[in-house]
């Protein structure tokens, strides 16, 4: 095999090793993907500026997030049936981002459980949070992940309700997946992913099965938020779910400066600057373009996080430029889970973290709190 020097090769092998209905579940974006494709054109037209003779040996990509140490300004974002994209895959990729020193975010829609991901790592992970019109669950969710030691609970806002994503209607995404003739035909091009899953008892959504009741299709993504989403989704829900928690409490879904403000009010320790990677409301802009009034607003009242088209180290440092403390990868890491497992995600992070420090080298940056607006080429 040929080696792996960039995100691109492991998307390229991610294509091939994972069946077809999680890779359109994955790479989709809400109806004409407008904001999809927005979010990594943007990123791609900022200029860098190069540096030259500033002498900066001894740099670092090392940071504090929520005042952890991390090995970069990088968290794994929440990403719904990652053990779909491979067996058991979100047990791998915390152990992959706790053993790197970057936080995973474990989705409510994970395959694996809460419990599951606790007993396979020794440190704390995240734990992502939808408002659901059933309170008693989420009762029930922040009292598991309170259980399993999570240091953090992202609360995603911008799902009240689920953007359309034609092929999962029309692939009739589910965990796990209905045995038609059209799924078992693709199934069998891709007998290392069926070994994979042979080998696990884990094929559904392992924090909701079992756990909740009067939802009548248990394996449909899109039957579950239609019954449970809860559209009146408002900020006193939000205080609710601050208090009920009482930890970290990270707000991802925002592009208004006064819904970042509002945020704060209720007791944000991070907002994550997010479109939902192009997946909820098509048509909104990138999450980079938003981000400086954003970071603006916002300050140093708490700490703003960006996510949405972040495929490399260079993306990484553009977002740290236009006033992100850190970013949220997504599909960067999917790639890597679906591609080669636990490794996968490894090379993702090493891959990120290499071009993170390349470029700040290039661009006369030492450290991670020196980044500001000096590395674009704004002139
Ligand atoms: C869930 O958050 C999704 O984007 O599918």
């Amino acid at each position: 095999m040929q080696p792996i020097t960039c995100i691109e090769d492991l998307h390229r092998l991610y294509l091939k090793r994972v069946p077809r209905m999680f890779v359109d579940y994955c790479e989709s974006g809400s109806w004409t993907e407008t904001t999809l494709r927005r979010n990594l054109e943007d990123l791609a037209r900022i200029p860098l500026h190069q540096r030259v003779a500033v002498g900066v040996e001894g740099g670092t990509t090392t940071t504090t997030l929520l005042g952890q140490d991390v090995a970069l300004p990088v968290a794994l974002a929440p990403v719904g049936l990652c053990g779909m994209q491979h067996a058991d895959g979100e047990m791998l990729a915390a152990k992959a981002a706790l053993d790197f020193g970057v936080p995973f975010t474990l989705s409510t829609m994970s395959v694996c459980s809460i419990e599951d991901v606790a007993a396979c790592v020794q440190r704390p992970f995240w734990f992502q949070l939808y408002v659901m019109r059933d309170h008693r669950f989420i009762e029930s969710l922040i009292d598991r992940a309170k259980a399993a030691g999570c240091s953090a609970l992202v609360l995603t806002l911008d799902l009240q309700v689920m953007g359309q994503r034609h092929k999962d209607i029309k692939n009739g995404l589910s965990t796990p997946p209905k045995p038609t003739l059209r799924n078992l035909a693709n199934l069998a091009l891709h007998p290392r992913w069926c070994a994979g899953m042979a080998r696990t008892r884990r094929h559904q959504f392992g924090n909701i099965v079992g756990h909740v009741e009067g939802v009548s299709d248990m394996s449909s993504l899109a039957a579950w938020t239609a019954e449970q989403f809860d559209r009146g989704l408002n900020w006193n829900d939000v205080e609710w779910i601050k208090r009920r928690w009482g930890g970290k409490l990270i707000m991802k879904g925002v592009l208004d400066p006064d819904d970042a403000r509002r945020a704060v009010e209720c007791g944000a320790d991070a907002i994550v600057v997010s479109n939902h990677g192009g997946r909820q409301l098509d048509g909104a802009p990138s999450s980079i373009s938003v981000l400086p009034e954003i970071a603006a607003r916002i300050g140093k009242d708490c700490e703003v996080w960006l996510d949405g088209g972040v495929r490399s180290g260079q993306d990484v440092l553009k977002a740290l430029a236009l006033g992100a403390r850190a970013v949220m990868i997504g599909r960067a890491f999917v790639y890597g889970l679906g591609a080669l497992g636990e490794s996968g995600v490894t090379t993702a992070l090493e891959l990120i973290r290499r071009e993170l420090d390349l470029t700040m080298v290039l661009c006369g940056m030492r450290t991670i709190a020196e980044i500001d607006r000096k590395v674009l080429h704004e002139r």
